[in-house]
């Protein structure tokens, strides 16, 4: 399972990256407004400079022409730039026939297997289900990505399934067991994951004892 971060934030990018683990990003329009940036094009470019894994960047229009258009420009921002849409109808066919002429899409905002089924099949490359959303209105969104990840899996479907809406460490391991085959998370959730209390008091006893021991290094 591949690791993307869920933010527009580029220290956290950077930071990210920096790790090495980080395969991507993902955006959405509330993540990038929060960054107050003036220009949307040129916050994109930066996030394509910083990594040269994929970058989800989400169309801010609803009907099918305009959003075809807005996703054409998107695309042409940087070559790793994957177009995030909604599963709807109007972004199903968008998503057809974006697919058709090359360009990369991730079908965001995916609830059910169905949306899930039909992004699949109208050409999407990723798929996107919400697991935290679905999880505050009471429903499982776990069962959600093991469902759609076995329905690909059977009937041999190229969309990977990318498990959004991360809220915790447990959901990451969730959808690891789950099959999902990439997870996004926020750059928080990233950090959480790499601590354990024996790591760190693992590392303070190993060095008291070298200090205590009165070695040197070489
Ligand atoms: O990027 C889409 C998704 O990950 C948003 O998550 O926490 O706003 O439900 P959240």
């Amino acid at each position: 399972m591949k690791i993307f971060l869920d933010t527009a934030n580029i220290d956290e990018i950077r930071s990210g990256v920096k790790m090495g683990v980080i395969s991507g990003v993902t955006t959405n329009p509330s993540l990038v407004a929060k960054e107050g940036a003036s220009s949307y094009q040129e916050l994109v470019q930066n996030i394509c400079n910083i990594t040269h894994g994929d970058v989800s960047v989400e169309v801010i229009e609803e009907k099918q022409e305009a959003m075809l258009n807005q996703a054409r420009q998107v695309a042409g921002w940087a070559p790793n730039v994957v177009v995030k849409i909604p599963v709807t109808a109007a972004g199903l066919e968008a998503t057809s026939i974006l697919s058709s002429e090359g360009i990369r899409v991730n079908m965001t905002l995916c609830f059910s297997v169905n949306q899930a089924i039909l992004a699949a099949l109208a050409g999407a490359t990723y798929v996107s289900p919400f697991v935290g959303r679905l999880d505050d209105i009471g429903d499982d969104g776990m069962a959600l990505i093991a469902d759609i990840a076995g329905i690909f899996d059977k009937y041999k479907y190229h969309a990977r399934v990318l498990a959004a809406s991360i809220r915790h460490p447990q959901h990451v391991l969730q959808a690891a067991r789950a099959g999902a085959h990439l997870v996004t998370l926020p750059y928080k959730v990233l950090v959480q994951m790499t601590k354990h209390p024996l790591t760190d008091s693992g590392i303070e006893r190993f060095l008291s004892d070298w200090r205590s021991s009165g070695s040197v290094f070489s």
